[in-house]
């Protein structure tokens, strides 16, 4: 192996947690170990593709997002017992390679769902909406942290999402998390304070008009998300890792306008400043580890950047939080080996 690349072949810490090298398979949605429609399911597709991925030296696997309710009819991910034993029995053998494996559970999209043409009609009339509650609540899962319009459904307006259906919230994150610790799942990512998704849209301002305790101030902006890993800790210990997807700035100008790399803009979301002061307060209230971009849905291609987004394009502001953190901070999009290497010891 050439010398460059030898940082990344060197093990790092989350918590207690050793991680071989430095190589982490980011979440992509599409590869849960759940699904997302299929209740109670454990996916065999998904965990043979991440088993080979594990056995060909990657250090720490996390497969896409799992929902906390099933997109399809809204079981508690937390009562698929059946689905639990399968990943026990799976999480034996994959721990053989060495690797590490964290489930990423998500809050949800709020007003970034993706909603499918069939179903603006029901998100835009109440009446039809609550005829397929049973099958497909749309209402609720575009709810979002105040009245917001869709980013996908034009014309659509997302409902605000209840107190009572956020503390549920918190209660499931802290009951999944606590299965998978159970089924031997060496951590769990919190998804997300990041690209825009509903745990995002409560810490930024141009997305969350609440008056109540989860709106207005730095503090009730963020305490979704630090309610979150609190609960967590609370059920399965302070040494069970708990990670934050997390986007360093927003990179948005607006409802469905995003910045540009190199752009003079009037940052909406989460500017740097800001975000010195969050990941501080992230990591005080217990999150363990930031897996770290940039963007929002309204500035999506920072997130899953394509060909033509700068290689690295991320790891400016990725490298610049770092220092406002002890915990480590993981940094995708475009990345090089090369300069991945030299920005691990940098
Ligand atoms: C198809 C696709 C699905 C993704 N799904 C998720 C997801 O479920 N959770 C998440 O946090 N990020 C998700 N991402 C973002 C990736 O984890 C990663 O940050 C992004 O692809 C940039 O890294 P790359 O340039 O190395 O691909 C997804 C990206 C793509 C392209």
């Amino acid at each position: 192996m050439e010398k460059k690349f030898e940082p990344l072949f060197t093990p790092w810490k989350i918590g207690n947690v050793e991680i071989k090298n430095r190589v982490v398979v980011c979440p992509m949605g599409g590869t849960s170990l759940f699904g997302w429609m299929e209740p109670h399911h454990f996916d065999k597709d998904a965990a043979a593709f991440f088993m080979d991925i594990a056995k060909n030296n990657a250090g720490l696997i996390i497969p896409g997002i799992a929902p906390l309710r099933n997109l399809m009819g809204g079981a508690w991910l937390y009562k698929a017992n059946g689905a639990f034993r399968k990943l026990k029995t799976y999480m034996e053998e994959f721990h053989k390679t060495g690797a590490k494996l964290f489930v990423q559970l998500t809050a949800g999209f709020g007003r970034s769902f993706s909603v499918p043409n069939k179903f603006v009609p029901m998100l835009k009339n109440k009446f039809l909406g609550k005829l397929v509650k049973p099958i497909f609540d749309i209402q609720y899962l575009c709810a979002s942290p105040s009245e917001l319009p869709s980013r996908w459904a034009e014309g659509c307006t997302c409902r605000q999402i209840t107190v009572k259906e956020i503390h549920k919230m918190i209660n499931a994150f802290a009951k999944t998390a606590l299965k998978c610790k159970e089924a031997g799942v060496d951590g769990v990512e919190i998804h997300a304070v990041h690209e825009g998704y509903l745990l995002d849209q409560f810490c930024t301002e141009y997305t969350n008009h609440r008056d109540d305790e989860y709106g207005g101030s730095f503090e009730n902006r963020f305490r979704f998300a630090t309610d979150v890993v609190k609960a967590i800790k609370a059920a399965c210990g302070e040494d069970y890792p708990v990670s934050l997807r997390y986007s360093v700035v927003s990179k948005t100008k607006g409802f469905c306008e995003g910045a540009m790399p190199g752009e003079e803009y009037k940052e909406v979301g989460r500017n740097m400043e800001e975000s010195e002061k969050a990941i501080k307060y992230l990591e005080e209230a217990g999150y363990d580890m930031f897996d770290a971009d940039n963007g929002t849905y309204d500035a999506w291609y920072w997130a899953h950047p394509p060909a033509y987004m700068p290689t690295n394009c991320n790891l400016e502001d990725v490298a610049h939080i770092r220092k406002f953190t002890n915990a480590p901070v993981v940094c995708a999009g475009r990345m090089d080996p090369a300069t991945a290497a030299k920005a691990i010891f940098g």
